[in-house]
């Protein structure tokens, strides 16, 4: 994929690319600035243990591999945004795989989630083996869920108690969009 870039509403220029291993170590502050920013992700502030060698070595694989994508967004060289998608690796499960997103606070609501989701959706399309891109968002993340409402995404289950935060248990929405 060539870097697309794309001017937000506030006139900055966003660059949607896929990522390399170069990117690793801006991957690995970005996953733990947004853990600390957001209690709507699976991980914990400080729990993300890659090491810049790891997360090289990962991204390598995600490049390698035809049924999955890691895009990040990109301002003034700073990796703000990111999503990763990866289907089951066994021929019975490898049309359908699941996507995680994030985007830093300072830059919500400037269309940043959707851009990345619009190139997920458009490379799953026109990827042969994909049928269906799934996701499980919180709940009570009304941000997220407006975003995947308005690119089609159906929910398809209620998970119960999935996610254990500060003395409270939290529900998950399955949904999932057939490409
Ligand atoms: C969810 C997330 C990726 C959205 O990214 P974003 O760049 O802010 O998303 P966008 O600006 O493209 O779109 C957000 C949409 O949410 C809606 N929205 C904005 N504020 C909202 C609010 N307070 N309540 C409900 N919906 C809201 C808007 O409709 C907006 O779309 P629009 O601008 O086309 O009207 C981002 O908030 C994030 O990273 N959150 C923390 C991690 C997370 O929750 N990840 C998803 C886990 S499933």
């Amino acid at each position: 994929m060539q870097p697309k870039p794309y001017v937000l509403k506030n006139g900055q220029t966003v660059t949607l690319r896929e990522a390399i291993p170069e990117d690793a170590e801006q991957l690995i502050k970005h996953v733990n600035t947004m853990s600390a920013e957001s209690s709507f992700t699976t991980i914990s502030p400080g729990e993300f243990d890659m090491t810049v060698e790891t997360e090289a070595s990962f991204l390598q694989d995600c490049l390698n591999a035809e049924t999955q994508l890691y895009l990040i967004a990109v301002i003034d060289e700073t990796v703000i945004g990111a999503l990763h998608f990866a289907t089951g690796k066994r021929a019975r499960v490898k049309h359908s795989g699941e996507f995680g997103l994030s985007v830093l606070k300072a830059y919500w609501g400037l269309g940043i989630g959707s851009l990345l989701l619009d190139e997920l959706i458009a490379w799953a399309k026109a990827n042969p083996i994909i049928k269906k891109v799934n996701l499980r968002v919180r709940t009570d993340n009304e941000r997220a869920l407006t975003l995947y409402q308005k690119k089609g995404f159906l929910t398809e289950g209620n998970l119960k108690a999935e996610i254990f935060d500060a003395d409270t248990y939290y529900d998950l929405y399955s949904m999932a969009l057939f490409v």
